[in-house]
Order: C-alpha cells, then structure tokens, then sequence
C-alpha cells in the first residue's frame, strides 16, 4: 500500500535528491504535498528550489506551500556556504513556473491532517521542524491524525556539524523539535551517525551520470557543487548524502539498524543548543519516544538510490 506523505523540506542539494527518490518511487509514496521550510536557506529561495525539483521531475501536480520564514524563537541559521548563494547550486535550473499555493504551509498541515482519517499520513522531514512544531501548536489535535514522522535529524555518536553538539536541522529550530519530540507521535530519526556512513563516492556519483537521464545527472551535478565543504572538512573518500535516508529507510528498513530510545533536545544552554541527548544505553526511565537509526548499508543505499532516479525523467 502506497504511503501517503507530506514532504517538509529546505532544499539544499541533499535534500533535492531525497525529493528525486521519492518522486521515483510512485508506487510506494503518494504525496499530497511539500511544505518549504526555511532553513539552509531563506525561505524565499527553499520554496522556489522546491517547486524547481518537481518541474525538474515533471510533477508540477504537487502542490508546494510556504512554511514559516523564520523559527519558533530563534534568528534562522543558513548553510549557503554549503549549498549555495541559491541553495541549489549545481545544475543550471529554469526559474519555476508552477505557482505557489497561497496557504501558508502551517495552515496546510493542520487542514490537511485534520482532514485525514487516524494514522494514514507519514510525515517526512527533510529539514528543520518549525512548521510541524507550530501546526502542533495551534492545533494539538493533528498529533492524533499523523501515523509516523520520519525525519533526518540529530546527531549523538558523531557529534554534530553545525556546532560540536548539534545537528543543523536541530540547531535551526531546537524549540520545534522539542515540541515534536514531546508530542507523542511515533517517530523515525536517521541522523548523522548514520547518514555520515553513506557517502557520495566519486565512483557512486559518476554512477548517477551514467543513467544519463536529466534528473540522476541533475542529482550528480548538485552533490558534486556541495560536497566540497565536507569534503574539505571530513575528509573522507566522499560527503556525506543525509536527505535521501529518509525515503531510503520507508522504501527499504532492512538497510538500516537502530533501537527504540529517549532523545531529548537541548534547549537551555547555549553551548549544547540543539543537542540530541539520545539515551541509546538505557540509562534513565525517560520515554522511548524515538526509533533511533545508528547504523545503515551503504552500497545497498546507493544501489537503491540509483535504482529510483533511473526511473526519473
Ligand atoms: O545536518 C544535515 C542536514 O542539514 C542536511 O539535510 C543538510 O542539507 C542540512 O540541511
């Protein structure tokens, strides 16, 4: 049975590639809509990039819908010197021509779930949680209505990579994912220690270009623009592909291994702001409100992955 998902995402090249995966796997995801967040870039730029992708993808019958221009509490964090004056440096993009919807993409969410029968929407997190956190505000009710958020988010074993504590889609908006982290929903968290396992080798991007369709070429080209600053900064034989581990873990769990555990955000300290306490030991009596996700397959990631984006146009 397809799963019926809203898409909440800043696109960033990752998380255009993780939106790509999604669209080429119709026969497993029905989505009813994306809503922009502001976050590796203004929101002014996310909700163009986003409806960029799905005109890239030939589905302009997605409807794209504005979020929140800014956190809860906080001034809104960038990442431009990862993804770009643009945030979606890389492949050279026409301007979109689909609209924009005209509701705000909070208002989206609470009429959308409010609307939905018990349990029959995934939530699917791309980005920082600012407009889920602010639906569940103005309307707890929608916690009842939504089956699973899957997010990437958070950071405990590898540390973070935006501060030495926190993971950037946390550290944007740390009162947002508190207040989804304490709402009770059943929750799916893939964070950095296992994205930072799946990395886009250049063997694993020249792969992509291989396909030769406009979408896994456009897709090689974005992670080709933003991996540089991880590169330079990890060191490793590739940069790490976050986004895409969200579908990757509703297409195919068995890729991935994780166990059911207290996560709780920091919201207090500056110098921690934005850090996943993930209990993974067991240690206190807090709730297992999360099912963390530690560890994946690489190859059986990309080989998933390029599987998908053949399918594209
Ligand atoms: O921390 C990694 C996540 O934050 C990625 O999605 C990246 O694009 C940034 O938004």
């Amino acid at each position: 049975m397809k799963r019926r998902i809203i898409i909440l995402t800043d696109p960033g090249q990752d998380e255009a590639v993780a939106i790509l995966t999604i669209l080429g796997s119709p026969d497993d995801f029905e989505v009813l809509g994306i809503v922009a967040t502001a976050g590796n870039i203004e929101l002014e730029f996310t909700e163009k990039n986003a409806r960029k992708i799905l005109e890239l993808a030939g589905r302009t019958d997605i409807p794209v819908h504005a979020g929140c221009s800014r956190p809860m509490h906080r001034p809104l964090v960038t990442a431009q010197h990862v993804h770009g004056p643009t945030g979606l440096d890389g492949p050279d993009l026409p301007e979109p021509t689909m609209p924009l919807q005209k509701q705000h993409g909070v208002d989206y969410l609470v009429e959308t779930l409010m609307a939905a029968a018990s349990g029959t929407i995934t939530i699917c997190s791309l980005s920082p949680l600012t407009n889920l956190g602010m639906a569940l505000v103005k309307e707890p009710r929608i916690a009842g209505r939504i089956g699973e958020i899957v997010m990437m988010a958070g950071a405990y074993f590898e540390g973070g990579n935006i501060t030495p504590t926190a993971e950037f889609n946390v550290y944007v908006d740390p009162e947002a994912a508190d207040v989804v982290l304490r709402s009770g929903i059943r929750i799916t968290m893939l964070p950095l220690d296992v994205t930072h396992q799946m990395r886009s080798t250049k063997e694993r991007l020249q792969r992509w270009r291989s396909l030769g369709n406009r979408c896994a070429v456009a897709a090689a080209e974005m992670m080709a623009f933003s991996e540089p600053f991880d590169l330079k900064k990890y060191g490793w034989d590739g940069a790490p592909l976050h986004g895409p581990c969200v579908p990757a873990y509703m297409l195919k769990p068995a890729l991935f291994r994780g166990r059911d555990i207290n996560v709780t955000i920091e919201t207090g300290s500056e110098l921690t702001m934005g850090m996943t306490v993930a209990d993974y030991w067991r240690i206190t009596d807090r709730p297992r409100n999360v099912f963390y996700v530690r560890d994946g397959d690489p190859e059986g990631y990309y080989d998933l992955l390029a599987e998908r984006l053949a399918r594209l146009p």
